[in-house]
């Protein structure tokens, strides 16, 4: 058996699954952590989270061409083996699952998962088909990888209420773990798309932490979630940013804002051609101000 503190790569599924089962039926609780490889330290604290609350780790790199769209950057999305691995060596991470395309989707493959409900609106809008292709891949990965616990970063906040809601749906035997976005010190949070942004566009990049941050404030004041989208809307406008959406809106359904219960502002822009998203908790207040 390999070292703890030298992964062992596996692309075969089958293989995977029957070391994460052995592991577990010697008593050994299993984190994994799913990603799409251009790892970052927004990666590395989702591994830490799980070797903090796991005796084995597993991480996948694979980026999954059905979550994209046809006009979208998967052949140009960053693709780092090396630095990868450099990265979950020396940790307590033990296995890295590195699937080839067929190993996920085998010829003549047709079967896609479908979620509603938190999937509907804002990327699920603006991106059709990417939330089936997230749900299709995370649920294959899930049997691959059959850990007590999945973690998930909070920059994706409708992917993680995605799969969360699949989870529930389909009754999956894992915990879903929600980590905290861990941003660079200007604020601007951590993405393997950052690095597509050209210098000028990578400094206006903290408008979209700067609207958030806008939106606490005037949440706090105590404004209508309109008057706050504006407000976003504007500041993310003055620095040169293309807004997708800028949004307050219920933190689990997505929906209107609900007196006394958790909100979220989401905001989505681009900067030349680089699209970014970002969003951040708006704590439950009484007046709901629709
Ligand atoms: O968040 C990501 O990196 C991807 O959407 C995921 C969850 C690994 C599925 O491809």
């Amino acid at each position: 058996m390999a070292d703890a503190a030298e992964p062992t790569v596996i692309s075969g599924p089958q293989e995977l699954r029957a070391a994460v089962l052995a592991a577990r039926g010697r008593g050994r609780r299993v984190g994994f952590v799913p990603t799409m490889g251009a790892l970052h330290a927004g990666h590395v604290s989702l591994v830490e989270r799980a070797a903090a609350d796991c005796d084995d780790v597993a991480v996948s790199i694979f980026v999954n061409p059905t979550q994209f769209g046809p006009h979208e950057d998967f052949t140009r999305y960053p693709r780092t083996p090396e630095s990868d691995l450099a990265l979950l060596t020396g940790g307590r991470v033990r296995w890295v699952f590195a699937p080839h395309a067929d190993d996920i989707y085998p010829p003549g493959w047709c079967t896609r998962i479908t979620v509603d409900g938190p999937a509907r609106g804002l990327e699920g809008e603006l991106r059709p088909g990417h939330f089936s292709g997230v749900a299709t891949v995370v649920c294959r990965l899930f049997m691959a990888v059959p850990a007590d616990a999945a973690y998930f970063g909070a920059k994706d906040w409708q992917q993680t209420l995605v799969v969360r809601r699949m989870v529930r749906d389909l009754g999956l035997p894992i915990e879903v773990v929600v980590c905290p976005t861990v941003r660079e010190p200007d604020g601007l949070a951590m993405s393997s798309r950052n690095a597509y942004l050209a210098p000028g566009d990578r400094q206006r990049a903290t408008a979209m932490w700067e609207s958030l941050e806008v939106a606490a404030r005037a949440w706090d004041a105590g404004q209508a979630s309109s008057a706050i989208e504006r407000l976003m809307r504007g500041h993310l406008e003055s620095r040169g940013v293309v807004v997708e959406y800028a949004a307050v809106v219920d933190a689990e359904s997505l929906d209107a804002v609900r007196p006394g219960a958790e909100a979220r502002a989401l905001v989505a822009g681009r900067l030349g051609a680089t699209r970014l998203i970002d969003n951040r908790p708006l704590p439950p207040r009484q007046a709901g101000g629709g």
